[in-house]
């Protein structure tokens, strides 16, 4: 089948179109095309993501970037403009909390011939509330005028399917070849939002077995690179300033590895934080923190957090012994994160397969969201046009 999919739940306004087949033994995606508009030179110069401004951003971008969608996925066509009275109204309504977006879509939508896809899936949370809205509402209008089936989507669960779609599957001719996923599955999510491990004997079914009890990791990332004055998003900042401590003498600084040896799968990353903020203030009264002192503390922030999750995982790869390793979210596009974890497993255990993401679909992106929407299209539910849908800023996976 033929997904589009529209994802809002941050900064980044995610559209992507995608063929899914397979089932759920054997699921393969190629991505007809896959488009992102980050709004990270908006954020940036208030060091985070301001949630005004991403609903703001998104309302703008969705029309455009889905014509851009439609036409390099092959699948827009124009017509001349009709639209039914009643749907007007209805979409009027829907759109009633974005007025540029309104405007846009009422100006473009009834241009485009109803595209040949067979359902539109859009992330439903966790994430912004505001922004979450936005590509809610707007999938809702889409389903509506195009008479399209809406998946909702977990987040989560759209990180978890990023490593089932391949970068070369972008080939028109290439052939998908996932290999099958055997469970049960230990899956690992890493990101802005969420540190989490997860079970799962199967699509669809999870079981929560440990998270963190504070900040998560991605959070760690940016409020240290706040502390050392790096700019936003820091995940990407800290890991390359962390690099240049390579072959270099050996690093003096240790900070603590929070929660490394308790009995449970949980996390925390909020006392590392504080620690590096004391670091780095008694540091400055001493006139002592230059670059390299900075380059340091980076690299052990980042491998005192890499400590932290590989024990975890390992002990629970120990305990629960599953088939595969699934990893997601947009803190395992650090290379040393993806180096040290599949190190650990091929040494270690060299019978389980580690399903990790491209580069290109680590961060938030929609062509995970419509990976995870075939799934849940696959389950028993009925899927409906246009259905009530609320955005869940708070949403397990389950
Ligand atoms: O999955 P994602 O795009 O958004 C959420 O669902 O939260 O993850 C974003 C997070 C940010 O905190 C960002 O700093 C972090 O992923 N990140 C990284 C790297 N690239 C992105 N963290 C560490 N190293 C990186 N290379
Ligand atoms: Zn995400």
């Amino acid at each position: 089948m033929i997904i589009l999919a529209i994802e809002t739940s941050c900064d980044d306004t995610g559209i992507s179109l995608v063929k899914a087949t397979g089932g759920f033994k054997r699921p393969q995606f190629k991505v007809l095309s896959h488009n992102l508009s980050s709004q990270t030179q908006i954020h940036e110069k208030w060091g985070g993501v301001v949630p005004a401004l991403a609903k703001r951003e998104h309302g703008r971008n969705l029309v455009p970037l889905l014509t851009k969608t439609l036409k390099e996925g092959g699948l827009r066509q124009v017509t001349t403009p009709q639209n039914s009275p009643a749907d007007t109204k209805k979409i009027r309504k829907i759109l009633e909390r974005e007025p540029e977006l309104l405007e846009l879509f009422n100006k473009v939508i009834p241009t485009l011939k109803t595209p040949k896809l067979d359902a539109i899936a859009v992330t439903k949370g966790p994430g912004l509330e505001p922004a979450l809205w936005v590509g809610i509402n707007f999938a809702r209008a889409l389903s509506l005028v195009w008479r399209k089936p809406l998946i909702p989507v977990n987040h989560l669960e759209g990180h978890l399917c990023a490593g089932l779609v391949k970068e070369k599957d972008k080939d028109k001719r290439a052939k998908p070849k996932n290999p099958p996923l055997n469970f049960p599955a230990l899956a690992l999510i890493v990101s802005g939002g969420h540190t989490e491990l997860v079970l799962t004997h199967g699509w669809l079914k999870y079981k929560q077995i440990g998270g963190t009890r504070d900040d998560a990791i991605g959070e760690a990332f940016d409020k240290v690179a706040r502390i050392l004055e790096l700019p936003y998003p820091g995940g990407p900042q800290i890991s390359k300033l962390a690099k240049e401590t390579k072959n270099r003498k050996e690093n003096p600084i240790s900070l603590p590895r929070p929660m490394i040896n308790s009995p449970d799968f949980d996390f925390s990353f909020s006392g590392l934080k504080t620690a590096v903020l004391y670091l780095v203030q008694k540091l400055k009264a001493e006139n002592k923190l230059d670059k390299e002192t900075k380059s340091f503390i980076a690299a052990d922030f980042q491998q005192a957090c890499l400590d932290v999750l590989l024990a975890k995982t390992q002990k629970a790869l120990i305990k629960f012994k599953p088939r595969t390793v699934i990893v997601g979210g947009g803190v395992i596009a650090n290379r040393e994160l993806r180096q040290q974890l599949t190190r650990m497993i091929t040494r270690n255990f060299p019978t389980v397969s580690l399903v990790i993401p491209e580069l290109g679909y680590t961060t938030d992106n929609a062509t995970m969201i419509a990976a995870a929407g075939y799934l849940q299209s696959l389950s028993k539910k009925k899927l409906k046009v246009a259905p009530k849908l609320r955005a869940q800023g708070q949403m397990p996976l389950k």
